[in-house]
């Protein structure tokens, strides 16, 4: 798969320098030794910025799968694999072992089978519902009952504005609590696993948090609204998904402050606006406004695949960043690098699954 080549794409893959730095290069609207821009467009700018503009209709990619080395040796878990931007061949044709973590068997299996014919390799399933603190630990275990190591967790899978009535099983809100408190559990459960791969590997290992642009339509945390009442009841249903995915940035930068230096690199991403199964409670007007709009979903899987497969080097400097399509380092809402908030979303995830 590649969707652009020519001198941006040389100018990054220069050996001169950091990703990051070279990054800047087309994040940044201004350099500081460029001529300022006048004020009327810098307010153009700052309003666009404001709006994410950039993130909603980024620039082509200058990153193309291509790019990634061989992966033999590396064992990657994918949760929600079977569909979206969870689905894609890269990891497999890169000869990464790959675990598809998903809550449908059939569908992994119809998935799995798909993947094979297009790559050759079979990627493996782990059955795993999010939306069930019990059968993320069996996940886990199960995981860990088969693997030594596990070099890369991209926690993918998630659901969009479900209807207010859908709970989780222990009766969380659904999208709070598949989207993080089910990440949050299957992390810290692998967590040994993680860190015990970083030790004897001597080679960081990382945790991709597929968050979304859409947590700045909602960057806070309302513990109130976690489980069910009037406090969730008041908010709409993309607030609640804004939420969980601000939720989703929040964790990850609090596991890159708790773990960063013990070999865990640790990133949040928006993977871009794309045509996937997780419109599907939207309304039929918005969903064919999407068709039109968003882009193809292997694009999606870009920025993923550039956190979880660029070089150590260079991805040790993206512990705690959040990425925005396609795989550039971009900025979250300020909110969600408050490490007081990170500590108390850590806390309260920890106080829901500690008798499980
Ligand atoms: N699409 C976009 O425009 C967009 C934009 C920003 C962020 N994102 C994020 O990207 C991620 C992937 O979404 P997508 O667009 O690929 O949507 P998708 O096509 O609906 O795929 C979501 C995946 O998550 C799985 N999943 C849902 N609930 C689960 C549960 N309880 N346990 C295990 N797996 C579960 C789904 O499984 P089933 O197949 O069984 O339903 C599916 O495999 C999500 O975190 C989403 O928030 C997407």
């Amino acid at each position: 798969m590649t969707y652009v080549q020519g001198a941006p794409t040389r100018a990054l893959f220069a050996k001169s320098g950091p990703v990051e730095l070279q990054l800047f290069k087309f994040t940044r609207t201004s350099q500081p030794d460029h001529p300022q821009p006048p004020v009327t467009t810098k307010k153009m700018g700052a309003i666009a910025s404001s709006l994410r503009f950039d993130e909603h209709f980024p620039p082509q990619p200058i990153w193309s799968t291509d790019h990634i080395p061989d992966l033999s040796g590396k064992v990657m878990i994918v949760t929600g694999g079977n569909a979206g931007v969870g689905k894609h061949t890269a990891l497999l044709e890169h000869n990464a072992k790959v675990y598809m973590a998903s809550r449908n068997a059939t569908k992994a299996k119809e998935t799995i089978d798909d993947l094979k014919t297009r790559t050759g390799k079979e990627a493996l399933f782990i059955q795993l519902d999010l939306a069930d603190l019990r059968s993320i630990k069996n996940a886990a275990e199960v995981y860990m009952s088969k693997e030594k190591e596990l070099h890369v967790l991209f926690n993918n899978g998630g659901v969009m504005m479900t209807p207010i009535d859908e709970l989780t099983a222990q009766g969380y809100d659904l999208q709070f609590g598949t989207n993080v408190l089910g990440h949050f559990y299957l992390t810290k459960l692998l967590l040994p696993i993680l860190l015990s791969t970083a030790q004897a590997t001597e080679a960081p290992v990382r945790v991709i948090n597929t968050a979304s642009v859409g947590h700045s339509m909602f960057p806070k945390l309302d513990f109130n609204t976690f489980r069910d009442g009037k406090a969730r009841r008041r908010l709409w249903a993309n607030q609640i998904y804004g939420q969980s995915k601000f939720g989703n940035i929040v964790f990850s930068n609090e596991l890159a402050r708790r773990h960063g230096d013990e070999g865990i690199i640790s990133m949040s991403l928006h993977p871009g606006n794309l045509k996937t199964e997780l419109s599907r409670h939207l309304p039929f007007l918005a969903r064919q406004m999407e068709k039109i709009l968003f882009y193809p979903s292997e694009m999606g899987a870009l920025t993923q695949l550039w956190a979880g497969t660029l070089p150590d080097s260079e991805a040790k400097g993206l512990n705690g960043k959040y990425l925005v399509p396609w795989a550039r380092v971009g900025t979250a809402a300020r909110s969600a690098y408050d490490p007081r908030l990170g500590m108390d979303l850590w806390q309260w995830c920890e106080e829901q699954v500690k008798d499980f």
